[in-house]
């Protein structure tokens, strides 16, 4: 018995050490090591088995034996298995070397769309002014889009602001003006708040006009708020805006839900207000309407006009984007050809 396990593990090392292959036939190769020389139908179990007909003397010497046997083929296998896995990291680092002397590869860089980008620049001046951000729902009730802006049914000015119905009190808004209402109704002043957003019109498509376009309101209300702030924050904003030197001018307008209402010019941020192509000579270039919240308007949202007062401005985002960046055809901002796209 003692020659027998003896030649087991001569044989076992040997075995062993002939195998050479790489990849799953290693692992291949291994586990059939293990089975054939560690598994419960080894050889060295069934040699083990025959213990029992030795005699009392020889049985501990050859158990000793048999175990010491077990474990340096066990001990050899499990080197092997540990060799060959580092063996294999090596290839597998050496396979995939990274060259970082090659040269990169450029990603297309995206950008935000020209109407996006001057939106946001409307909103962080504001945000400095200290305003709050609010949005509001495109599809909305008649209610908030011309009733409670002073527009009832039959008033002449549901005409020119003819939209998109979904029934007969819900519609595509034809103003940003409407989100005025939802933020009287849920919050009492003080206010100041701008809400920027999309606003439907049923006009034909052409230069200047779009079933679909982009506005931003304003609204301010608080106590002992007047013309004069309303004027000093339209300036502020026009010079962040159009920059240092940029002025403006009120001409008077009428609007249904404000009173006294304007319409507010910023001088050609183009030629200073000499006169040129982009204002078209006049020097002047009209932005937004304006005005003092209507009393009947801030009435209707629960607040009492003999202790508040308020302002509300709205002003155009693609005329803006159309006058800064030279833009003679509006519908070149819904194309959304990249070549257009990437000049900004
Ligand atoms: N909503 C008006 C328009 O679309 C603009 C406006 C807003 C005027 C707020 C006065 C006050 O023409």
């Amino acid at each position: 018995m003692k020659e027998k396990l003896q030649a087991l593990r001569a044989q076992a090392m040997e075995e062993l050490s002939a195998i050479t292959s790489s990849g799953d036939q290693l692992s291949k190769n291994l586990e059939d090591f293990k089975v054939k020389y560690l598994g419960k139908k080894s050889e060295l179990v069934s040699v083990m088995k025959g213990m029992g007909a030795l005699s009392p003397e020889e049985r501990p010497i050859m158990g000793q034996l048999a175990n010491e046997v077990r474990t340096s083929i066990e001990t050899a296998f499990n080197e092997a298995k540990e060799n060959a896995a580092k063996v294999e990291l090596e290839n597998k680092l050496i396979a995939e070397t990274i060259d970082v002397t090659l040269p990169g590869k450029q990603p297309l860089m995206g950008r935000p769309h020209p109407i996006s980008a001057v939106q946001t620049e409307i909103e962080n001046i504001f945000i400095g002014l200290g305003f709050e951000i609010v949005d509001g729902p495109e599809v909305e009730y008649d209610y908030y889009n011309f009733t409670a802006l002073n527009i009832p049914p039959e008033h002449p000015a549901r005409d020119t602001q003819d939209t998109f119905y979904i029934n007969a009190n819900t519609l595509l808004r034809t103003q940003t003006s409407s989100v005025q209402i939802h933020a009287m109704e849920k919050k009492k002043p003080p206010i100041r708040m701008i809400s920027p957003g999309r606003v439907y019109r049923s006009d034909a498509i052409d230069a200047t006009h779009s079933p679909m376009f982009h506005q931003v309101e304003g609204l301010v209300v608080d106590k002992g708020i007047t013309m004069g702030d309303l004027k000093g924050t339209l300036e502020l904003f026009s010079r962040n805006m159009f920059g240092e030197d940029t002025k403006i001018r009120f001409r008077p307008h009428h609007f249904p839900f404000t009173e006294p209402s304007a319409e507010v010019d910023v001088s050609c941020f183009a030629c200073g207000g000499k006169g040129c192509r982009i204002c078209k000579g006049e020097g002047w270039i009209e932005i937004l309407g304006a005005g003092m919240v209507h009393p009947d308007v801030l009435r209707r949202c629960d607040i009492d006009p003999e202790e508040y007062s308020g302002f509300a401005f709205g002003m155009g985002i693609e005329r803006i984007v159309m006058k800064k960046y030279n833009i003679d055809d509006m519908r070149l901002l819904y194309e959304n050809d990249i070549r257009f796209l990437s000049q900004f």
